[in-house]
């Protein structure tokens, strides 16, 4: 049997079907979907109406209609959560996307440094030393008027303490002038033979295109039996072939140390312009380079070494000097402003 009130009734479900999947096909967002879930099946939706009504209607009526109802709500309810579904995973796929990291992009490379050329010369210095026998030496560069001077034969009011324009620190300590201290602190400690050479920072009140107030030294020490003036050339000779190139000319020129006798100073031909005279040798085509010499006996003396028994030779030079002929840089301060564009170039 089929009643009037089912026609109606049917209608009404079939309308509230189509329209509730319509408004859903048309949601463009999870906000959306619940605005259509409340207005359905919240508790005042269409179709809940519906299922509320239902004791209205004749006896006969209910279980039709209670039936195509909770049908209709059981669709919608899966449509909606399958709505809901979508949204939520495209609102994933969005994200990850935005946020996707490609792992097959190759990795961004660190900016490698490079040596600083200072370190690269005294890395070089030490090489060729060790090669030819000699071994590291230490000293403090706060040093004793002591050791800086007067151990080696340059006493108080000396003249040649004028070549050193000193940091004083008090009458008695001050920064060290050069590395030749070293030699006393080694010698004092140990027992000839001495074969040693010590690298550092030493101090001066000085500053311009040549000069900063603090720079490098090596100081070389050899003292044994029967060392002469023959020896001292061959070593520097050695040190200046390998440091520079096998055939740069070295000349040793008559100079004075306090602290050696004799005393000498060594040129190289000029790298730049390979002894033809230029600019940077002062148009004579050689280069000073270092300061040497045979141990003054008084030195000698100072630490206790017989001088009847043992004689030896001692030099030292500028690491900046070295590099700076080496590399072509005419102007000292380069080395110590960190310009990362000067820097990269070796
Ligand atoms: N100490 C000297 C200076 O700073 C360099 C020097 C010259 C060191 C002769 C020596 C040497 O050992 O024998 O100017």
């Amino acid at each position: 049997m089929v009643f009037k009130d089912d026609f109606v009734m049917k209608d009404k479900i079939e309308e509230i079907r189509t329209e509730a999947e319509d408004e859903l096909s048309e949601a463009r967002n999870e906000g959306e979907v619940e605005k259509i879930r409340i207005q359905y099946l919240g508790k005042k939706g269409r179709l809940t109406s519906v299922l509320k009504n239902l004791k209205d209607l004749p006896k006969e009526e209910r279980p039709l209609i209670g039936n195509l109802s909770n049908k209709l709500k059981k669709e919608l309810e899966t449509k909606i959560s399958d709505a809901v579904q979508t949204f939520v995973q495209k609102q994933r796929e969005d994200k990850f996307s935005k946020e996707r990291v490609d792992v097959t992009l190759p990795g961004r490379c660190l900016p490698l440094g490079s040596k600083h050329p200072i370190s690269q010369v005294t890395e070089k210095v030490v090489e060729i030393f060790s090669y030819l026998g000699f071994s590291l030496a230490e000293g403090p560069e706060v040093e004793l008027d002591y050791y800086n001077f007067e151990a080696l034969n340059i006493p108080k009011h000396h003249p040649a303490r004028d070549m050193h324009d000193t940091f004083y620190i008090s009458d008695e300590v001050l920064l060290r002038t050069h590395t030749s201290p070293v030699q006393i602190r080694v010698m004092e400690k140990q027992s000839p033979p001495v074969r040693i050479i010590c690298m550092g920072k030493v101090y001066r009140r000085d500053s311009d295109v040549s000069h900063t107030p603090m720079f490098h030294q090596v100081e070389g020490l050899l003292v044994d039996e029967k060392i002469s003036f023959g020896n001292l050339k061959g070593v520097l000779t050695v040190f200046i072939h390998k440091m520079f190139s096998p055939d740069t000319l070295v000349r040793f020129r008559p100079s004075f140390f306090p602290f050696t006798e004799p005393s000498a100073e060594v040129d190289i031909q000029c790298v730049m312009c390979g002894g033809e005279g230029c600019r940077v040798c002062g148009h004579t085509g050689w280069l000073e380079i270092l300061g040497a010499g045979m141990v003054n006996p008084a030195v000698f003396r100072m630490v206790g070494y017989d001088t009847e028994k043992v004689t030896g030779f001692a030099f030292g030079m500028g690491i900046e000097r070295i590099a700076m002929l080496k590399f072509g840089i005419d102007d000292i301060r380069l080395f110590f402003e960190n310009d990362v564009r000067f820097l990269n170039q070796f």
